[in-house]
């Protein structure tokens, strides 16, 4: 279809304005100026419009022309996005990045993916099949590890008329044709969907099994659940990249999407380079292998950074659709807040609270609602889960401001990281105290029934534990440690062990960096069962020097570094060893 153009009437930084623009659409793309610089409609006012602009505008004025597409801001989804590095709206960043540095050439357009690259194809489906929208009708295997599924989309139905054999096409070839109420449609190996409209599901399901990640604070204690929202707020420099790059490699989700905000200019050129070097524990070889990094520049437009994070759901959605577990890391979302606080400040609409737009908060739950597990469009009953971890850095740390207090109204689980806790260099710098997680009643029925019946119990009791020390050391701040009572030092002696070998873990050891469910369940136990039997020993007596001098407290503190092949056997010669150690100080009491 053709549209006449719109003429620009006035420029401020990212926000054009324009008139002549009838029939445009809100969300619609528009290539604005000479240079065809790319863009959103985002207000429409009779014939004028509001253009949010994804490039920078210096040098573009009144005048010159914006030309409309017709059609809202939308992904291509096919084979090859595997691997992938984009901008926030889908431009590969390799392709438009200079040479030199991180400085994007502009009105530059790439395919997202290669349309004359040949995929092996593998039917799935017959000619004369009644197909949905979200049926499987072939195969594409997407570099080493992932199986891309060629799916029927969202809004197509009917009967399959046509399907191709076996063999090699480009995303230029249709493999398919579906017979639908409106005639016979081309089905191709990519679709295309607009970034800002939620791809259907037939129904959303309540997480119910846990995300896995390895770390034991999160696990044991605060567990995240496979469709679930996370949210890791943390002040400058306590560890929210090296959580989430954690997060990346070792969550048992099949596909990572993982969308970078750099704060600095150059920490985005970090992640670019550190990125792709992550090895994928699983396979050996690179995470990049199912993994798709959006990355924007603190001086990359802002509504670039703004639409990052639609980009990025999108193309989990894409594959969840596909069956797969996906997880999604922002990092983080404070910088998307500011991109949508700046373009707010440019229309100048009301300010709301420390001038972030009104709509923060719907625009927020809207996006985290994207998240979930699902039952899957299609003819057969198929289930998938969409997992998202927003790291949110607010200024100096204070947790009160908006985009932290917004996102904690709607995620349910919060990791609270802790500038104290980081100088101490406690690691990760979880504030086990303030921290939450609403999904442990909801994974409780899977540990208990793949890894112990006592977790909860276990867990419960641990907890206590470490609160019982926060209560305590209160007073050991007034009065010093000795004032205290036995039993209390011995509580101390307990939760120490729990604290300094259970809590904290180091993401750059080899081992450490992965603690199986198992091996946290055992650890916390046998802790556990050390704390029960010093408290035993001091009531018969037994003198808390002598407790704190017991070697099995060495053992304690090496189980987390035993080889994840062969930590059973060892704690339990470690679990023996503890008792003789500890039975013997109450034995030379009470002869
Ligand atoms: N689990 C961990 N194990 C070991 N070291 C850690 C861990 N978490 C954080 N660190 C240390 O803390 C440093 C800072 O962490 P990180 O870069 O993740 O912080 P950040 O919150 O993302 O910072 P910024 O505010 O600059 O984005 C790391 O370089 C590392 O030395
Ligand atoms: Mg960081």
């Amino acid at each position: 279809m053709e549209f006449e153009d719109g003429i620009i009437t006035r420029v401020a930084g990212p926000v054009v304005e324009a008139k002549n623009m009838k029939g445009a659409e809100v969300y619609e793309v528009v290539y604005v100026g000479k240079e065809g610089l790319i863009g959103e409609i985002i207000g429409l006012h009779e014939d004028r419009a509001t253009i949010q602009v994804y490039e920078e505008t210096s040098g573009i004025g009144p005048g010159e022309l914006v030309k409309r597409s017709g059609a809202p801001l939308s992904l291509i989804l096919g084979p090859g996005l595997i691997g992938q590095i984009y901008d926030g709206i889908q431009r590969p960043l390799p392709a438009i990045m200079e040479t030199a540095g991180d400085f994007i050439s502009r009105g530059v357009s790439a395919d997202p993916i290669d349309f004359d690259k040949k995929w092996y194809f593998v039917p799935v489906a017959e000619k004369g099949e009644k197909v949905l929208g979200g049926d499987i009708i072939g195969k594409v295997q997407e570099g080493p590890v992932v199986e891309h599924r060629i799916m029927i989309p969202p809004d197509i139905s009917g009967e399959l008329v046509e399907i191709v054999s076996e063999g090699e096409y480009t995303l230029k070839e249709a493999v398919a044709r579906v017979k639908t109420s409106e005639g016979i449609k081309d089905i191709f190996m990519y679709q295309k969907w607009p970034v800002r409209h939620p791809r259907p599901v037939k129904k959303k399901l309540a997480p119910a099994e846990p995300l896995i990640t390895g770390q034991r604070i999160l696990d044991t204690f605060f567990p995240m659940a496979k469709g679930g929202t996370a949210a890791i707020p943390g002040g400058f420099g306590t560890g929210k990249t090296v959580t989430q790059h954690q997060l990346a490699k070792w969550a048992d989700a099949e596909i990572v999407i993982y969308v970078g905000c750099g704060e600095r200019g150059n920490e985005m050129t970090d992640v670019l380079r550190e990125f792709p070097e992550l090895v994928d524990p699983k396979t050996g070889k690179p995470l990049m292998n199912r993994t798709i990094l959006i990355a924007n520049t603190s001086n990359m437009p802002v509504a670039a950074r703004e639409a990052s994070v639609y980009t990025g759901i999108t193309l989990a959605e894409y594959y969840r659709d596909m069956g797969y577990n996906v997880a999604l890391m922002a990092d983080s979302t404070s910088r998307w807040a500011e991109a949508m606080r700046e373009i707010s400040g440019r229309l100048e609409e009301m300010p709301g609270e420390e001038g972030y737009p009104a709509y923060l908060a719907s625009k927020l739950a809207a996006f985290y609602e994207r998240a979930g597990k699902a039952v899957l469009e299609g003819s057969e009953e198929k289930i998938a889960s969409i997992s998202v971890i927003g790291a949110v850095s607010p200024p100096g740390g204070d947790l009160s401001e908006p985009v932290t207090q917004n996102t904690l109204r709607i995620v349910k689980v919060f990791w609270a990281l802790d500038t104290a806790l980081k100088e101490r260099r406690h690691f990760p710098s979880i504030n086990w105290l303030r921290s939450y997680s609403l999904y442990l009643d909801a994974v409780r029925g899977w540990w208990q029934k793949e890894i112990g019946e006592d977790w909860f119990e276990l867990r419960s009791k641990a907890m206590a534990l470490l609160q019982k020390e926060a209560e305590l050391q209160e007073i050991v701040q007034l009065v010093g440690p000795d004032a205290l009572p036995p039993a209390e030092q011995a509580t101390l002696e307990g939760a120490r062990v729990i604290r300094e070998d259970f809590l904290q873990q180091n993401a750059f050891h080899e081992i450490d960096t992965y603690c199986p469910p198992k091996k946290q369940y055992l650890m916390v136990k046998i802790m556990l069962e050390f704390y029960d039997l010093i408290m035993e020993a001091v009531r018969k007596g037994v003198d808390i020097a002598k407790i704190r001098k017991l070697k099995c407290k060495g053992d304690l503190s090496q189980m987390a570094r035993v080889s994840n092949e062969t930590y059973e056997r060892e704690f339990a010669d470690i679990g023996v060893k503890m008792r003789n150690e500890i039975r013997q100080l109450i034995k030379e009491v009470e002869s």
